[in-house]
């Protein structure tokens, strides 16, 4: 006997059945409306990109273990993008002289990481990303940072819900390769395990942390270890203190407290895996116990486009996954009510009304109304069921006597309450129609 195919989705990825695509729909508009309220334009570009684009500078973790990488039939290694950053660079590269700056992008489609599934975690999620190109100093962090905020208090969630973590990949660097001078694959080791201190044990991470530094480890975690920012920055060696790093990490806190954003942490283990990032790096962590993650994962790449030999440009943004955004709103009960359904079903009685319930519906859809027709010539008791059921708000009955009068009557399903309309000289009964079924 032949082999059924199952009717799961591929491992790690999700279909959107209709109440699905719903909520994701409103999840991309509150995005959409909240960046085009801030000035930021929609961009688009393809899932599939040239392998390299991701080995050039990027996080070696997601190139190594998690990109969906094939040989197509030209022989051409390709990607699926684990991430937008990359894209957003080519096509800023590629139009490096024309574009007009200081520009402001977003956009949202689904990326491909092979991971480890796990609630929070899927292999196939929709990102939306907000960059901000051409603005050199911490103003910019602070609109992108303002512009997230914005996003999570137009979906309804309180400020106590979330916390801006940041930290400074110029101090960090500092630390790594000046201060403790290791040598470049040693810093970078250090950098790795201090970016997963958290999901490892405190002994192992000390343990793992000596082995890769040696005797510097003392320093080091002193430094790590400091309890808030003004700490951390005492204990760097005097010339380290007046350094831009630092100046930035103050002025940015202050900036984002300009605009009422005071839920914010400077987390000196916060590194943020890509390669690319050249200054401030930031997450937003929702702070529920249901879900301790990463909502929003951003900060500033000044120096991306030069693995397009384009000249640099300063830049900054973030990106912010569905599937956290969509279990906090859970957990809040944030989620939409299941939208209601269309306007008005057209009950057909007999096949040769047909064609005059489809040119009533033409008219009716260039009202705006929304309309669907019965095609399947059952009773009408079974079509108005059926109406009923999908949440339709109006009926109407399409027989011989409407066609010959050209009079409709509309039935409001919530109450049972009738509208009688019929032609008038003027023709208007469409437009009078349609008004009705629109206010509901
Ligand atoms: P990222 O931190 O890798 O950053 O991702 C940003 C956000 O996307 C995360 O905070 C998380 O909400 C969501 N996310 C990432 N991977 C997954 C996954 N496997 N399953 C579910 N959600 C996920 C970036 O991608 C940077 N390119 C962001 C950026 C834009 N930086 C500057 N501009």
């Amino acid at each position: 006997m032949e082999k059924k195919l199952g009717t799961a989705p591929y491992k790690g990825v999700r279909d959107f059945y209709p109440d699905d695509q719903a909520i994701q729909n409103y999840i991309f508009r509150v995005c959409r409306e909240a960046a085009e309220s801030f000035g930021y334009e929609e961009y688009g570009a393809s899932i599939l990109e040239p392998a390299e684009l991701y080995e050039a500078k990027g996080n070696e973790e997601i190139v190594r273990e998690q990109t969906y990488t094939f040989t197509d039939r030209g022989g051409r290694r390709v990607t699926l993008r684990p991430e937008f950053t990359p894209t957003f660079a080519r096509l800023l590269s590629a139009r490096r002289k024309t574009l007009l700056l200081p520009l402001r992008w977003f956009t949202w489609g689904s990326l491909y990481r092979y991971e480890r599934t796990q609630r929070g975690r899927t292999r196939e999620h929709w990102q939306f990303n907000a960059d901000l190109a051409g603005v050199p100093g911490t103003a910019a962090e602070a609109e992108i940072i303002f512009l997230a905020c914005a996003i999570l208090k137009a979906f309804g969630l309180p400020e106590s819900a979330y916390e801006v973590r940041l930290n400074s990949r110029e101090i960090m660097n500092y630390i790594l390769s000046d201060l403790l001078s290791l040598p470049p694959e040693t810093a970078i080791e250090a950098a790795r395990l201090i970016d997963r201190r958290e999901k490892v044990p405190k002994a192992d991470f000390e343990k793992n942390l000596a082995a890769a530094v040696g005797e510097k480890n003392e320093s080091l975690l002193l430094l790590l270890y400091s309890k808030n920012f003004e700490e951390f920055a005492s204990r760097l060696p005097e010339r380290e203190k007046s350094t831009a790093g630092v100046a930035e990490v103050r002025e940015l806190i202050a900036r984002l407290e300009e605009v009422g954003i005071g839920n914010v942490r400077f987390d000196q283990t916060l590194m943020r895996g890509f390669d690319y990032y050249t200054g401030m790096v930031f997450e937003i962590f929702d702070t529920s116990a249901e879900n301790p993650r990463s909502l929003f994962g951003g900060g500033r790449y000044d120096e991306l486009l030069s693995i397009f030999g384009a000249e640099n440009l300063p830049a900054a943004g973030f990106g912010v996954g569905d599937v956290t955004l969509r279990d906090m709103l859970k957990t809040y009960n944030l989620l939409p009510p299941p939208a209601g359904g269309p306007d008005l079903y057209l009950a057909v009685a007999g096949e040769k009304n047909l064609g005059y319930a489809n040119d009533l519906a033409a008219s009716l859809r260039s009202e705006g109304v929304r309309v669907a027709v019965d095609l399947s010539q059952r009773k009408i008791g079974d079509q108005l069921k059926y109406a009923d059921k999908k949440g339709f708000l109006f009926t109407a009955v399409v027989g011989e006597e409407e066609r010959e009068s050209g009079r409709l009557s509309l039935k409001r399903l919530k109450d049972g309450r009738e509208f009688a309309f019929s032609q008038t000289a003027g023709g208007e009964m469409v437009k009078e129609m349609a008004e009705r079924l629109k206010n509901g």
